[in-house]
């Protein structure tokens, strides 16, 4: 892993600036996630956060500026492209099908990843190979129990777990998560916290999340946007340490000032 973290980063975004009329959504982003890394990103809302995973994604085109997979120059290339690149995401507001059970929502992740197309071969809940896999996720995320559960019977939490079991069954090297503590309690964020340390080091994960102590547990690294600009990035030291930092939060988000008021990471992942 140590390798890994000091090769190629896996993602890589250049002066990336797009903007929405007299908005610069991203104005100059730079930023780049290392195999095996959780870079966190933080910003306050409207900072062009989840403007930037869908740019990253390939859902919506840069005005201009790059975006690198692996090396690889994709800044034009299609979203099916990236994702078979390797890319998964998660989103701010949970993208479940609702009647359908959790096992079921897994195996269709599992067969896009295959490029099986639907209504083909039959049945998919009676293919053995991808229902056993479609369960392999779902343990993984700890839904082995719920998996005959529909989504929309699920609890808040679960649906963001199972958001996570769908993306991983696509078999993602770089992750982009928008929000996955989004509407939790503290218990459902604080689970959420353990299963994605559990992750750290299988995948590069861009963490986008307001719940400051779940950022300055889990980062490697944490990026700071603030209108559309990446004024910094840091150890979560530092990042506690920059006045800029502190003024851009003391200013316009007050959720990041116990995090920024530890002195040291042990005293965050106290809350956690
Ligand atoms: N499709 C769009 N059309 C017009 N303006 C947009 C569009 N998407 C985003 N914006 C604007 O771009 C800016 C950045 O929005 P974005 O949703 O990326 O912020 P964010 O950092 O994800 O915020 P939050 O923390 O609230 O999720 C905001 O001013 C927003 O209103
Ligand atoms: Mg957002």
């Amino acid at each position: 892993m140590a390798e890994q973290l000091h090769g190629q980063p896996l993602l890589r975004v250049t002066g990336l600036r797009k903007a929405f009329g007299a908005v610069q959504a991203t104005n100059n982003v730079n930023i780049d996630v290392r195999a095996g890394e959780i870079h966190a990103l933080i910003g306050p809302n409207g900072a062009g956060k989840s403007t930037l995973i869908s740019q990253i994604c390939g859902e919506q085109m840069p005005d201009s500026g790059s975006i690198f997979l692996d090396g690889r120059d994709v800044t034009s290339s299609a979203a099916f492209a990236r994702a078979r690149l390797g890319l998964g995401r998660s989103f701010q507001i949970t993208e479940l099908c609702a009647d359908f059970t959790a096992l079921e929502n897994v195996v269709l992740s599992v067969m896009l990843r295959k490029g099986r197309p639907f209504g083909c071969w039959g049945n998919p809940r009676h293919d053995e190979a991808l229902v056993a896999e479609a369960r392999t996720q779902l343990a993984h995320v700890g839904l082995s129990s719920r998996e005959q559960v529909a989504v929309a019977d699920l609890a808040h939490g679960e649906k963001r777990q199972l958001e996570l079991a769908v993306a991983l069954a696509r078999r993602p090297r770089l992750l982009l998560l928008d929000e996955p503590m989004a509407g939790m309690g503290a218990e459902e964020s604080a689970s959420m916290t353990r299963l994605l340390r559990s992750m750290k080091g299988y995948y590069g994960i861009l963490l986008v999340e307001h719940d400051m102590d779940a950022v300055f547990a889990l980062a490697d690294r944490i990026s700071v946007l603030v209108y559309g600009r990446t004024i910094f990035t840091g150890t979560p030291d530092e990042v506690r340490r920059h006045p800029e930092v502190r003024a851009a939060y003391l200013g316009e988000d007050h959720a990041l000032q116990p995090a920024l008021a530890a002195t040291t990471p042990g005293e965050v992942h106290a809350h956690t």
